[in-house]
């Protein structure tokens, strides 16, 4: 049974231990919190032994196997780079990083402790739904294209609109539409048609100067791909992958409820299966089993690693074009 620490008590961090707990591979058993009430609290719920509100002590003095860092996005660098420090597996909420700087930072890191790995946790990816989307395009004789759509009103922005600036719209902790629900749909993008060579983003700003909605173009050699991301909004638009005659639907981009082939001969079957309650089930069973036999599953986390470097370069260039910066650093930079 392999033994997880966590950072961050709000409700994903409660859903991945619920989905850690049901695959049968893990026990929480070590809580960081900036208040140790909260830790303990969290602790007693979950069954976890130790608690910490200070993060070196919670590095030193865990016994656990791997970290699950669910933070606001800037400070996953942060906390990331530390736990390899102390040798500790890791796995990070999507965004992994805030900017590609990061990103190279975290594998020159890993390549100094590599007995560690590096995991983020982009759930979509290890679900039956996403990878049934992948067979289909590969079956598809020609792609012309995709509108993918993800925009949820986030009861964060009332926060906003009464004049405060909660973390996830906030360009301190890396926030906005496109760090949040966009990485979705550019896991979608990156996963099923690799990079782009162009890319453009048009975003609404908000008044604490983030993205509240916006829309990605995405081209490639031969056809643009369209995401349209808001969490100031709600969309009930579902999302598509233009084939020649035939199309590929999906209720949703992000979470791939139902999915839906539509053939040349407009015959539409569907192509998903029902997705498991616990959405983070797949991934918490798939980063227990790369774990507990790193060399069997060598090219998977390979893979995984690479998409994520792809997609955080893409979230990173998509960014730049929208001219949204998150420090100083990140302005008049090409885009790499
Ligand atoms: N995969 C998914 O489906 C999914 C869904 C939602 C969110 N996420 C990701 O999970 C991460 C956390 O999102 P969230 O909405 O839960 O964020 P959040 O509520 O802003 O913060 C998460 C936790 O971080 C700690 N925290 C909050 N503000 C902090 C600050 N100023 N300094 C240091 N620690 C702070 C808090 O824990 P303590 O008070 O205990 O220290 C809090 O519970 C993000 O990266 C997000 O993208 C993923």
């Amino acid at each position: 049974m392999l033994k997880l620490g966590i950072i961050g008590t709000n409700w994903i961090t409660q859903q991945f231990i619920d989905a850690a707990h049901e695959s049968g591979e893990w026990q929480l058993t070590t809580v960081y919190s900036r208040h140790l009430a909260r830790a303990r609290e969290f602790a007693t719920l979950n069954h976890a032994t130790e608690t910490f509100d200070d993060l070196d002590q919670f590095y030193s003095q865990g016994s656990f196997d791997a970290v699950y860092i669910a933070s606001p996005n800037s400070l996953h660098f942060e906390q990331a780079k530390l736990a390899l420090a102390h040798e500790k597996h890791v796995i990070v909420e999507k965004p992994a990083v805030a900017n590609q700087a990061e990103f190279e930072q975290l594998d020159e890191c890993l390549r100094q402790h590599p007995d560690c790995l590096l995991f983020e946790a982009a759930r979509q990816i290890h679900e039956v739904n996403f990878k049934r989307i992948q067979a289909q395009l590969a079956k598809m004789p020609r792609i012309q294209g995709a509108t993918l759509t993800y925009m949820k009103y986030s009861s964060r922005y009332d926060a906003v609109l009464a004049g405060e600036e909660p973390n996830i719209f906030s360009l301190k902790f890396a926030g906005g539409a496109l760090q949040d629900l966009g990485v979705y749909l550019a896991y979608d993008a990156v996963g099923w048609f690799g990079m782009p060579d162009e890319v453009a983003y048009y975003p609404t700003l908000i008044r604490t100067k983030v993205d509240g909605k916006g829309v990605a173009v995405l081209r490639y050699p031969s056809f643009t791909v369209t995401l349209n991301v808001g969490k100031t909004s709600n969309s009930f638009l579902p999302s598509e992958i233009n084939g020649l005659r035939d199309t590929i639907v999906m209720d949703n981009a992000a979470e791939l409820g139902q999915v839906s082939y539509h053939d040349d001969q407009g015959t539409v079957q569907s192509i998903g299966v029902k997705p498991d309650k616990n959405p983070m089930l797949a991934e918490a069973r798939d980063f227990a089993a790369v774990i507990n036999d790193p060399a069997g599953h060598r090219s998977e986390y390979q893979s995984w690693r690479q998409l994520s470097r792809n997609v955080n370069k893409l979230l990173f260039n998509l960014r730049q074009s929208g001219h949204i910066y998150f420090n100083d650093a990140e302005r008049n930079q090409p885009d790499k």
